[in-house]
This record gives C-alpha cells, sequence and structure tokens, in this order.
C-alpha cells in the first residue's frame, strides 16, 4: 500500500485582525485537519476551528511545532502551522522547513505569505518606507548583540529607512537606548520615528514623535519602529518618505 503524503501549510495570520488575513491563509485553515500554534495566535483564530485538532503551546516551543507538525503530516494528515504576521519574517517557515530537512522528510510544504509588521505600521503612519529600508530586529536571544549593532551602524551610515522588530520586552530595556545612540551617529535629532503598538488590530496605538524624543514614548514587544532615512518629513501628521517624483 502506498502511503499517504501529508502536507504543512505553514500560513501567515497577518497581523492579528481576521479583515487583514489573506484568503489563501483563511481557505488552508478551513481544509485543514490539525492546527498547530502559539496559543495567542491560536486565540485569534478562534472562530474559525471547529471541528479541528488544535495544538497550542506557550513561547520559545517554535521547533516542537514544528517536529510535530512534521511528524502529523508524515502520518498523511493535512497540517496548518500558523505563524503571525508573515511566517517568513522572523516566523515559523524558516524553522519547519530546516526540520523538515533535518528529518529527511517527504512531506509536502507550503509557505502562505501575511502582511508584516513593517507594512501593517507603515500604512498607519502614511507612507515611511517609500525608499529603500531594513528591518533589524534588537532580540539577542538568538543572533549576538555585536552583529545587531554592527547592521544598525551600517544601515545608519547607508542612510536606509530603519525598522525595528522586537524593540524592547520586559527583561530587554537597554538595547533599543543603544540603537537610537547609534542611528543619532548618522542621523540628527529630527528624524521622523513612527511608533505604532498592536499595528491594524484591536488596541492599535500610532505614536509620530522624531529619533531625538522616541525614548520618551511607550515602546514594548508588540510594538514596530520605524526611523526615516535623511530625507523623510512630517506632513499633517504623517511620515513620508519620498521617493523622489518631482512635483
Ligand atoms: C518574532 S517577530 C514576528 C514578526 C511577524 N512574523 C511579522 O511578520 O510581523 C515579533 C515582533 O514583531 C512585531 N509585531 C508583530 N506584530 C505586530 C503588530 N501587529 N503591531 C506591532 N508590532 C508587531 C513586534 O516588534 C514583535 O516584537
Amino acid at each position: 500500500m502506498t502511503k499517504v503524503k501529508g502536507r504543512v501549510a505553514v500560513v501567515g495570520l497577518g497581523p492579528g485582525d481576521l479583515d487583514y488575513m489573506i484568503p489563501a491563509v483563511y481557505k488552508a485553515i478551513q481544509g485543514a485537519e490539525v492546527v498547530i500554534g502559539y496559543k495567542t495566535y491560536i486565540d485569534l483564530i478562534k472562530p474559525l476551528l471547529e471541528g479541528k485538532q488544535v495544538i497550542n503551546n506557550g513561547m520559545r516551543k517554535e521547533i516542537e511545532r514544528c517536529q510535530l507538525a512534521v511528524e502529523m503530516a508524515e502520518e498523511g494528515k493535512n497540517v496548518v502551522l500558523v505563524s503571525s504576521g508573515d511566517p517568513g519574517i522572523y516566523g515559523m517557515a524558516g524553522a519547519l522547513l530546516e526540520v523538515k530537512e533535518e528529518k529527511n522528510s517527504e512531506i509536502d510544504v507550503e509557505i502562505l505569505p501575511g502582511i508584516t509588521a513593517v507594512s501593517g505600521a507603515a500604512a498607519s503612519l502614511g507612507a515611511p518606507l517609500m525608499h529603500d529600508f531594513v528591518v533589524i530586529s534588537l532580540s539577542d536571544l538568538l543572533t549576538e548583540w555585536e552583529v545587531i549593532k554592527k547592521r544598525l551602524y551600517h544601515a545608519a551610515a547607508g542612510d536606509f529607512v530603519v525598522a525595528l522588530y522586537n524593540p524592547k520586552s520586559m527583561g530587554r530595556t537597554t538595547q533599543i537606548q543603544e540603537a537610537v545612540e547609534i542611528l543619532l551617529r548618522h542621523r540628527n535629532e529630527e528624524t521622523p520615528v513612527g511608533i505604532v503598538k498592536n499595528a491594524k488590530r484591536h488596541g492599535e496605538k500610532v505614536v509620530v514623535t522624531t529619533l531625538g524624543k522616541m525614548l520618551k514614548e511607550e515602546i514594548d514587544m508588540t510594538t514596530v519602529v520605524i526611523i526615516g532615512n535623511s530625507n523623510t518629513y512630517i506632513k499633517n501628521g504623517k511620515i513620508i518618505t519620498p521617493r523622489g517624483y518631482s512635483l
């Protein structure tokens, strides 16, 4: 008898509000037999989970979730592994593929994108990402702080718009201060900054400020910070990075 080949779809939920989830993700969740994810994200899609086997666990259990997803797909099941935002941006897509390769598994894997935090936040701020930009995570859990500092320095020197993910947590408070110091070596204090907490989901809070003043604002793990380049300006409360058109 031929073995039934299962599959894992790694799906991005977007920022959290179901209106911002792409229809392909919605359909994949509806068609799944098993849905696996971090508890907070599973809670966001509760209305879609009736009749499905749901497996949720806590933070920092990413590899366990991927191993389980691959094992259940190997049993022939149709599995959905959920990730916040886009699964390929600090999400579950990479870990799932690494675990699949490590296990020499032949299951099918499909990765379905989602709106990532930086595009949700940018839309709420105006148009800050209209020119070249970089995204840097300030979390030094899996990346050395020296490497992160080097990337910040070169992004600032290259005059990129800089978006910061994982900017600050309860136990990690100094990195954002150091990041601002590094950026100020190449950018002036008046550089526009947008701080968006809970972008495009319940409880959204949008703050437009400057690089010199941003540390006075509330910043936490549900926040994205976008720092403009040397041409970015603020007009009527919106942040605009010119693309270069002559008007
Ligand atoms: C591990 S990363 C996950 C990113 C996610 N895969 C994405 O594409 O948006 C977690 C960080 O993303 C940012 N983030 C995710 N969703 C957000 C939202 N709706 N509003 C603001 N920041 C968000 C925060 O900086 C948070 O600390």
